[in-house]
């Protein structure tokens, strides 16, 4: 009997210091840190741009296919990914304001999907929500008239409780908008020779070269990757032939919140974010770009140089439990920009570029509150049968955004682009969110004041979405639903979950 006393405490002992050696190293594991390890040996992938054709109606007609294929990210040519139109990543879609698109979207997965347009205005039926799934085999062909200025939108998926795999595994692209109302001369514009898609995205591998969707252990955002992929390219490099480059960056990721410099410190300038371009350039050294958001920047170069873009932790450092478990002491190399021995002269950027109508508060005609916390935005789950704002058409409102708690987030909203008004603690707006917005980072505890105007298509039956970027968050239900509704019209019958686009539809 005593033996068994003494087996029995000696097992209690023996799982005890485990736990506690557990504990000691998920404290004191250190940060993922890349810089000066990456060796930059393979070209950067540049999208294609997909390519589309004029029907009868003069509609613009681009394709789409979401299909599973195999590439290689570093690890042997055999690493399983999903793409459309290929094995990983999309082509790079591009129209012009005014233009009538029309995507015929096919899903060639064994699962259900949706394509969602990311910062596009369109109607909520063409919007790629969860609400209407794709199943496979079956097509759906939304269209819309493109009609807000040029910017750099992308394209992803959005079904319900399962984005976080599916961009992960590669669905996702951009969405190129240009403006021939507004377009500013001086600007870098050739595609891919120096207006250069910058998609990134963190990955991990398992031992046999796949996709790792494990998740990092104590992390409450999902998959973190331990590497850094730009256009799907490991150890990237670009060739950059012009004194000034610019480069559409887009946080891709599923979960990872980056903060980007160059290796020497050097500024650089920012032009545009999620809706399109600013007001004036800014220089920065350091911007930082939460899950679903895009910014453009220009970098200068001499001739013959090389400069590195990384990602570091956020400025100032946050608080110990995003820097430890979420990602937020990690480093990357991420691209390296390669300047020939001679430099095309590039254009003078003008002071300024475009003028933004600003939004005013007083107008507003409804006043919201959002907090993010656990999983829920205001105690509430996602439900299809619950709406959770209705919003008059041709009115403004003012949200106020806000982290209720120590997990990163990022408020989206679909359907249109908002301004900032000002931050929840009072601190100034930085120069990457004075422009139009669609996605906001929510540090812990903080949040924003922003201002949107529901300018068109009211629709009583069909939402939009509003939720956090950090997909895994959105999966498990950090995520709501509104309508635009017609001025004075009857309060909307909502039904809940139809749309479908079922098999052959
Ligand atoms: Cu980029 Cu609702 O998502
Ligand atoms: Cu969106
Ligand atoms: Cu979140």
């Amino acid at each position: 009997m005593r033996k068994w006393i003494f087996r029995g405490l000696a097992v209690v002992l023996v799982l005890g210091l485990a736990a506690a050696g557990g504990l000691v190293w998920l404290l004191t594991r250190p940060a993922v840190d890349t810089v000066g390890k990456v060796a930059f040996e393979r070209k950067l992938a540049v999208p294609p741009l997909a390519t589309s054709r004029t029907d009868g109606q003069g509609r613009r007609v681009f394709d789409l296919r979401a299909q599973a294929g195999e590439s290689d990210l570093g690890r042997g040519k055999g690493t399983a990914t999903w793409g459309y139109n290929g094995a990983h990543l999309g082509p790079t879609l591009r129209a012009k304001r005014g233009e009538r698109v029309v995507v015929n979207v096919s899903n060639g997965l064994a699962e259900d999907t949706t394509v969602h347009w990311h910062g596009m205005h369109l109607p909520a039926r063409m919007d790629g929500g969860p609400q209407a799934p794709i199943r496979p085999g079956a097509t759906f062909s939304p269209e819309w008239t493109v009609d807000q200025p040029a910017a750099t939108l992308w394209y992803h998926p959005h079904p319900h409780e399962r984005t976080e795999k599916q961009a992960y595994r590669g669905l996702a692209g951009m969405f190129l908008i240009d403006d021939p109302g507004t377009d500013v001369a001086g600007l870098p514009h050739e595609y891919g020779v120096d207006d250069v898609p910058v998609m990134v995205q963190d990955k991990s591998f398992t031992s046999g070269g796949g996709l790792d969707e494990g998740w990092r252990l104590g992390s409450d955002i999902g998959i973190l990757g331990d590497s850094v992929l730009v256009n799907g390219t490991p150890g990237p490099y670009l060739d950059v032939t012009t004194s000034l480059v610019r480069l559409r960056l887009l946080n891709a990721a599923t979960a990872r919140f980056f903060n980007f410099s160059l290796s020497d410190g050097r500024p650089f300038t920012l032009i545009g974010t999620d809706g399109g371009l600013l007001d004036r350039p800014h220089e920065l050294r350091r911007l930082p770009l939460s899950v679903g958001e895009r910014a453009e920047v220009l970098v200068a170069m001499k001739p013959g140089e090389r400069v590195v873009l990384r990602s570091g932790p956020p400025a100032p450092a946050d608080d110990f439990a995003t820097g430890r478990f979420q990602g937020g002491r990690d480093r990357f190399d991420v691209l390296e920009l390669r300047a020939a021995a001679t430099l095309r002269p590039s254009g003078v950027v003008p002071p300024k570029l475009v003028e933004t109508p600003r939004l005013d508060p007083a107008t507003a005609a409804q006043k919201r509150e959002m907090e993010f916390s656990t999983r829920n935005i205001n105690g509430n789950k996602m439900e299809h049968g619950r709406m959770d704002a209705v919003v008059t058409r041709d009115t403004t409102e003012v949200w106020t955004v806000r982290n209720g708690h120590d997990t990163p987030h990022s408020f989206h909203i679909h359907d249109v682009q908002f301004q900032v008004l000002g931050s929840t603690d009072g601190s100034p707006v930085p120069p990457q969110l004075s422009g139009w917005k669609d996605t906001v980072y929510l540090p812990a505890h903080e949040g924003w004041t922003v201002i949107m105007r529901f300018a068109d298509f009211a629709d009583p039956e069909t939402p939009y979405m509003f939720h956090c970027h950090v997909l895994r968050h959105e999966d498990e239900g950090m995520m709501g639903q509104f309508l635009v509704v017609a001025p004075g019209a009857a309060p909307p019958q909502y039904a809940g979950q139809h749309g479908d686009h079922g098999a052959g539809g």
